[in-house]
């Protein structure tokens, strides 16, 4: 009857017949994934359909589809060419040998790639925000270089293509650190985020001057939930990622990037662990080392689990004007320089002009 009821479904939305053994196929290739995060056979046979002609469309059209870690399983099992954090997305933007990149992401992601590979065509299904994007604006910035002139200008991934511009050097989660140290001045105006800011501080000899933004998603975590889950797990690992409050860091076992928490996971003999982070990296905790217990909360980003399957085939198939990533050539050139510092100091690689 489902079957039944999805063809239909899928013949109003799809001008490609898949036969019914095509879709039981497809569908049990999702379902091996998706039902270790609750996806049901069902699920997996109402979105067979969807994924198959995806992945059947970007072949024909020269797309990649790279998702970040915190996209919904149905896209990374079912459609992803290759899921990351922001900076493991940024060098496969380099090195992406397709005519277009589809980026499942916020839209300071996607922007960041069409700076790092220009000549690509940049497609994002939904132009979702962020809530540390969205705190700071190029003007704030040279405001606060007049106001500050001797500091080297850090700006963290989430932000603007317009805010890089106006930057020295771009930073990740990943890297934060690394790059406020390889910077020559002693005094860092480290923007936007206000919480990573503070945790960087006891890290380093170099001052560090703080803006106000916070990801909405990892300020949710507090002291209190990692009090409880030491109570009730005590042989549990626990790990957060650095846009957490510092008060819940300095109880952690390992305060990173997302791919610095998969890693930490992986050579990790214990076998609990709270994430405290975005559930898209539990879920994919949960996909990729079922031997591992991921116990507590996790907490949704609001604007990453705003692209859908279908907004994905729709971009695939007839991206609308908001869905392709233009930037005005100024701001690329100036954002390059931003990013290409990053990379110098964090890999002494360079991007394609
Ligand atoms: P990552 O660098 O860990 O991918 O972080 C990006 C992000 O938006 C986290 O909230
Ligand atoms: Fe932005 Fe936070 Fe969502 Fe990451 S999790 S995209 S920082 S709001």
């Amino acid at each position: 009857m489902k079957l039944d009821f999805f063809i239909k479904k899928v013949k109003t939305h799809s001008n490609m017949n898949f036969s019914l053994n095509q879709i039981n196929k497809e569908a049990e290739r999702l379902f091996d994934n998706l039902r270790k995060v609750g996806w049901s056979e069902p699920d997996c046979e109402l979105i067979a359909p969807l994924t198959m002609e995806i992945n059947q469309l970007k072949k024909e059209k020269d797309v990649i589809i790279l998702a970040h870690s915190y996209i919904t399983p149905d896209i990374i099992y079912g459609v992803a060419d290759f899921i990351g954090d922001s900076y493991g997305l940024s060098k496969k933007v380099i090195e992406a040998k397709e005519k277009t990149i589809l980026f499942c992401s916020v839209h300071f992601m996607a922007e960041t790639a069409k700076i790092m590979n220009p000549k690509k065509t940049v497609l994002i299904p939904s132009a979702a925000s962020c809530s540390l994007a969205e705190s700071i604006t190029p003007e704030d910035v040279r405001k606060l270089r007049k106001k500050y002139p001797e500091a080297g200008v850090i700006c963290y991934v989430n932000t603007s293509a317009a805010v890089k511009a106006e930057c020295d050097a771009c930073c990740t989660s990943g890297n934060a650190l690394k790059i406020v140290e390889g910077m020559s001045q002693k005094e860092i105006l480290f923007l936007p985020d206000e919480l990573m800011a503070k945790n960087l501080q006891p890290l380093t000899k170099k001052k560090i001057i703080k803006w106000t933004g916070r990801c909405i998603v990892h300020e949710e975590f507090s002291p209190k939930t990692v009090d409880s889950v030491r109570r009730d797990y005590p042989e549990a690992k626990i790990l957060a990622h650095l846009e957490c409050m510092p008060s819940v860091v300095e109880k952690v076992d390992m305060t990173g990037s997302t791919e610095g928490m998969i890693q930490y996971l992986k050579k990790s003999p214990a076998k609990q662990f709270m994430l405290a982070t975005e559930c898209g990296l539990s879920d994919r905790m949960k996909v990729e080392y079922p031997e591992k217990q991921i116990i507590g909360s996790c907490a949704l980003c609001p604007y990453m689990k705003q692209i859908m399957l279908k907004d994905v085939l729709q971009a695939l198939k007839e991206p609308r004007k908001d869905q392709i990533i233009e930037l005005p050539k100024e701001v690329v050139k100036k954002a390059q320089k931003t990013l290409n510092r990053m990379v110098k100091i964090a890999e002494k690689q360079i991007f394609k002009k």
